[in-house]
Formats: C-alpha cells, sequence, structure tokens
C-alpha cells in the first residue's frame, strides 16, 4: 500500500472502522474514502456496483455488518444472516470486478465451533457444530471468509480475512442492555461508584475466563497483515491471554475506584468456560499486541467516564 492508495474503509463509523481509520491516518495514508450508511446502504447491490464505479479503490477494509450481542442476534436471526451475506457479497464482488489490489475481510473469533479445543488453532474452523443463538451471523461470516478464499482459488485475486478475539475501545456499545461484558462492567461499576451503591451484581460465578483486545491493536494487526500477508488462512488475532471474569471485575472496580462490594448472580448462566485463540500464526507473522489489558482498561475509561 502506497501513502496515496486509494483506500475504502467500509463501517468506519464502527468500532473497528473508526480504529482503521485512526490507524491509517496516523501511518500517513492520504486518500482515505468513506461512506456512512445512509449514503450507501451496503446490501444494495446497484448502489454498492455504482460506488465502486465512481471511486474506483486500491484497497478494501471490510469493517461493516450488522452485529450485536447474544439476545440481538438470537433475535433478528432473518436480518443478521441477510445483511451480513448481502454487505459481504456486494463489496468482496465489487472489489473484485473493479480490479481491487487487496482486500482485508473482519469476520469473528465467535464463528468457531462451540465446544472448540482451547486455545483455538486456525484449522479448527468448521470441525464442529455452532453456538445455536449466533449460528445465523456465523454461518454469514463463514460464506464471507470463504468468498475470500475462493475468489483467490478461482480468480487469483488477494483477499485476506482475520478472525479478532473479544474487542473494546473507543466507540465501543455501552447500551447496558445489549453491551458485552467489558464495556458493560466499565458502565456498571462506575454508576455505582457515582451514585454510591453498596454493591454491584454481576451475572454468573465468574468463574468462565475470556480474552480481550485493545481496538487499536486490532487495527495495527490488520495494516500489518494488510501489508505483509497473502493466503487462504483466516488469521487469529488476539493476545493468547485470558482472564477470569471475577478478575475482570476486580480489576474493573480498581479502575473505576468503586469502593463498595461485588456480588455474583449465580442463577444467571456462564456461557462457555473458556475461550482463548491461538495466536501462533500472527506471532510467527510479525505482529504482537502491545496495549495490557491493565493499560487499555484504564484508558478507554478515562476516555469515556472521565
Ligand atoms: N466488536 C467486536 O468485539 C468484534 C470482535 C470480532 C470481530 N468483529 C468484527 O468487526 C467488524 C466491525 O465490528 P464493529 O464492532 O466495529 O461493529 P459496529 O461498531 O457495529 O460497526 C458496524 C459498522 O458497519 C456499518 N454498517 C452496518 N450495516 C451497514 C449497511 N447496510 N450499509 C453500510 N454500512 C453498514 C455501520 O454503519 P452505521 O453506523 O452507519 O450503521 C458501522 O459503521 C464486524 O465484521 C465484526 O464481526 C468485531
Amino acid at each position: 500500500m502506497e501513502k496515496d492508495s486509494r483506500i475504502y474503509v467500509a463501517g468506519h463509523t464502527g468500532m473497528v472502522g473508526s480504529a482503521l481509520v485512526r490507524k491509517l491516518k496516523q501511518e500517513g495514508f492520504k486518500n482515505l474514502i468513506f461512506r456512512t450508511s445512509s449514503e450507501l446502504d451496503l446490501t444494495e447491490q446497484q448502489a454498492v456496483k455504482n460506488f465502486f464505479e465512481e471511486e474506483r479503490p486500491d484497497y478494501v477494509f471490510l469493517a461493516a455488518a450488522k452485529v450485536g450481542g447474544i439476545m440481538a442476534n438470537n433475535t433478528y436471526r432473518g436480518q443478521f444472516l441477510y445483511e451480513n451475506l448481502m454487505i459481504q457479497n456486494n463489496v468482496i464482488h465489487q472489489s473484485y470486478v473493479y480490479g481491487v489490489k487487496k482486500l482485508l475481510f473482519l469476520a469473528s473469533s465467535c464463528i468457531y465451533p462451540k465446544m472448540a479445543p482451547q486455545p483455538i488453532k486456525e484449522e479448527y474452523l468448521l470441525t464442529g457444530k455452532l453456538e445455536p443463538t449466533n449460528e445465523p451471523y456465523a454461518i454469514a461470516k463463514i460464506a464471507g471468509l470463504k468468498m475470500c478464499e475462493n475468489y483467490n482459488r478461482q480468480y487469483g485475486r488477494d483477499f485476506i480475512s482475520v478472525m479478532p478475539t473479544n474487542l473494546y475501545g473507543p466507540n465501543d456499545n455501552y447500551d447496558p442492555e445489549t453491551a458485552h461484558v467489558l464495556p458493560a462492567l466499565l458502565g456498571k461499576f462506575h454508576e455505582a461508584k457515582e451514585q454510591n451503591k453498596p454493591s454491584v451484581e454481576v451475572w454468573g460465578t465468574g468463574a468462565p475466563k475470556r480474552e480481550f483486545l485493545h481496538v487499536d491493536d486490532l487495527a495495527e494487526a490488520c495494516l500489518h497483515l494488510m501489508q505483509t500477508y497473502s493466503g487462504n488462512v483466516s488469521v487469529n488475532i488476539g493476545t493468547g491471554e485470558d482472564i477470569s471474569i471475577k478478575d475482570l471485575a476486580d480489576l474493573i472496580k480498581k479502575t473505576t475506584s468503586y469502593s463498595g462490594e461485588i456480588s455474583w448472580d449465580t442463577t444467571k448462566p456462564d456461557g462457555t468456560p473458556r475461550k482463548l485463540l491461538d495466536v501462533a500464526l500472527i506471532h510467527s507473522l510479525g505482529w504482537k499486541h502491545s496495549i495490557s489489558l491493565k493499560e487499555g482498561i484504564r484508558t478507554v475509561y478515562g476516555e469515556r467516564f472521565l
């Protein structure tokens, strides 16, 4: 990628897309192309074709998608399947038609089989049943990464895909109804501190372990792969380190300076005991995360709440 290459970031208003834009700008890329979803609905085939005809991007980061937590995934099952398939079919196919030099597609680690051995290696994709609550989303994402792979095989393209772990950072979703665990806990502990609540209730036993990556690290990894990697393996991007929800809650309690108690609602489900990516491949490709969880949470808390 040259500094004046025409780079289209699809989904630039989202958490991942906005981090990619920050990183690309920071690295001196000047010719960035964006459209909001109201300017360009990526589910509309003809509109996407017209956009590629007009803008002729050299490189594409595909970070536009319909995303959400368990509730949204499970409730809007048809929409998750349809919209994601349409967005990625349109963007990947027109990237092929209009000769895009390279494309990076954002898949997600939640599309690995529900019972995959830990840590999860890239080769475990499609080796077992999916988590039923997000099956439509996972099926769409699997179709997307297979489309990249098979456009490479049939048409000799250079389309790559990545499997990020759980992300957090600026522009995350803090809606208490739909937020992921880390932003949800930050919001809860901050509110409890502000309102002098004696305790904060957290779902489950605190035993499950999860991995978290700052979205700025993800953006750096994506840029690194865009510049150095070509291939059909969808590359895991994570820290390779996990933390129990109990330790996460303690860390967030400390970060927010909340002095009350934590109570565990053990009537609520724990979910999968452990979800950790094997990051040997991306380490061998020359990238490792640099933002520790403690530092990342401290910065995000300051940016969002103070
Ligand atoms: N967040 C995570 O923890 C995580 C983890 C692993 C992988 N990922 C992957 O990273 C990608 C981005 O996720 P995110 O967390 O950044 O999501 P996000 O914050 O919800 O952003 C989604 C982006 O997609 C755009 N978009 C949605 N529907 C569109 C449409 N029909 N036409 C045009 N644009 C549309 C949105 O634009 P508007 O705002 O204008 O609607 C927004 O810019 C997804 O593919 C996701 O699977 C995320």
